[in-house]
């Protein structure tokens, strides 16, 4: 079985990309400092996956702990999702972001070529593509400066591993990501008040928020509200087995390649949040509030590239996401 470090494995796309790991056979090494999650993790996935995965304890800015990691277990490959990701609070603590996911990316490295590990997939975002002009964005769409020092930790990332081959790496530019595992062991769990949107419908349809703000409804959009691409988790966590085997078997590929991980569909917020209403049966209480700083009108994806060079779709529909998201809330409330 080959051994994967998965940095982040704890969190929340990290838990599903686990799950599917181990069934497809590949031996997942969590290493997570369980800033943004939380043990109780393991059991979820020890229930679906029918045995606990390996888990260690620390901080991918601390080398003489990643060297441990590297030292216990024959590791081949590393998927690197520990990361801050609030885009507000990097405003206000840049300094933070910048240490934590250049810091840990840097150490990771750096601790990776001390063993001579060389495959990485790295979780990258379409934060990175800023306002783009044509939609959808395909992966050659210039990047513009971007927004949030979040963004630029996200733009730093893909280019340090470009500039160096020593690295063989997948970098994956997650569109939305949302839902939860089908059996509702494992999901998203954001602490205190949801900055993203699919938490915070779900929230609000369990009652503990007062009302979801929809941020703005004067966007040059069909129905005012803005558009992304939300995808299913499982669909993103299969993309990491995909991307594995991509760097295992592909004969041509370069030492650096990117892609688009999204439906291809664009979704406005009214949309899901009527389709959230429809699919489970809960009115969502909602107001309409001002746009939020920051925030782009559109951006979607293409993803055929992806399907190309990785075999990979996602395939599970809108209607899923939004079913497994409640799922996943009402276990929490009844926990
Ligand atoms: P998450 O916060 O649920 O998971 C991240 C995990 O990394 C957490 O368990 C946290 O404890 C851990 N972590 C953070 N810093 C660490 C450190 N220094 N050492 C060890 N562990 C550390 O986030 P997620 O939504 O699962 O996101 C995973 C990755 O995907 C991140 O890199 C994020 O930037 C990226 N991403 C996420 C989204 C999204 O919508 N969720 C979209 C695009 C990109
Ligand atoms: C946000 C981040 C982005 C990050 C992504 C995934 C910002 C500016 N961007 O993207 O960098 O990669 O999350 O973590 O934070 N919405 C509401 N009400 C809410 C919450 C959201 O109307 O309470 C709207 C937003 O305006 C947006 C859509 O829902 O139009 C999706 O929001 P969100 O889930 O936060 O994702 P992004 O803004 O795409």
């Amino acid at each position: 079985m080959q051994h994967v470090l998965v940095t982040g494995g704890m969190g929340f796309i990290g838990s599903h990309t686990v799950v599917c790991l181990m069934e497809a056979g590949f031996e997942p090494v969590i290493f997570d400092n369980l800033c943004n999650s939380d043990t109780k993790v393991l059991e979820g996935i020890a229930r679906i996956a029918g045995r606990s995965p390996i888990f260690i304890q620390g901080d991918v800015t601390d080398s003489a702990q990643l060297d441990s990691v590297f030292e216990a277990y024959p590791i081949r490959s590393a998927i690197h999702f520990a990361a801050l990701k609030a885009v507000g609070e990097s405003v206000s603590q840049p300094l933070r972001y910048y240490r934590n996911n250049i810091g840990g990316l840097l150490e990771l490295l750096a601790a990776m070529q001390r063993h001579s590990v060389q495959n990485i997939v790295f979780s990258s975002s379409a934060t990175v593509y800023g306002e783009a002009e044509k939609m959808p964005v395909t992966e050659d769409t210039p990047l513009p400066p971007a927004l949030s020092p979040y963004g630029s930790t996200k733009q730093m990332g893909e280019r340090i591993l470009q500039d160096d081959p020593y690295f063989q790496t997948v970098c994956l530019r997650y569109f939305n990501p949302i839902g939860a595992h089908p059996s509702g062991l494992i999901g998203e769990l954001p602490l205190g008040i949801p900055n993203n949107l699919a938490p915070y419908v779900t929230q609000a349809a369990a009652g503990l928020r007062e009302a979801l703000t929809v941020f703005g409804d004067d966007y040059p959009t069909p129905d005012g509200t803005a558009v992304r691409d939300y995808l299913h988790v499982m669909d993103l966590a299969e993309a990491h087995v995909a991307a594995l085997r991509f760097l295992d078997e592909a004969t041509e590929r370069s030492a650096f390649e990117v892609f688009n991980l999204g439906t291809g569909r664009a979704v406005s917020v009214k949309e899901l949040l009527h389709a959230f209403e429809r699919v489970n049966g809960i009115p969502v209480p909602h107001r309409i509030g001002a746009r939020r700083q920051g925030d782009v009108t559109e951006l979607w994806a293409n993803p055929s590239l992806a399907e190309q060079r990785l075999g990979w779709k996602a395939e599970r529909s809108l209607d899923d996401m939004l079913r497994d998201a409640w799922n996943w809330q009402l276990r929490l409330v009844n926990q």
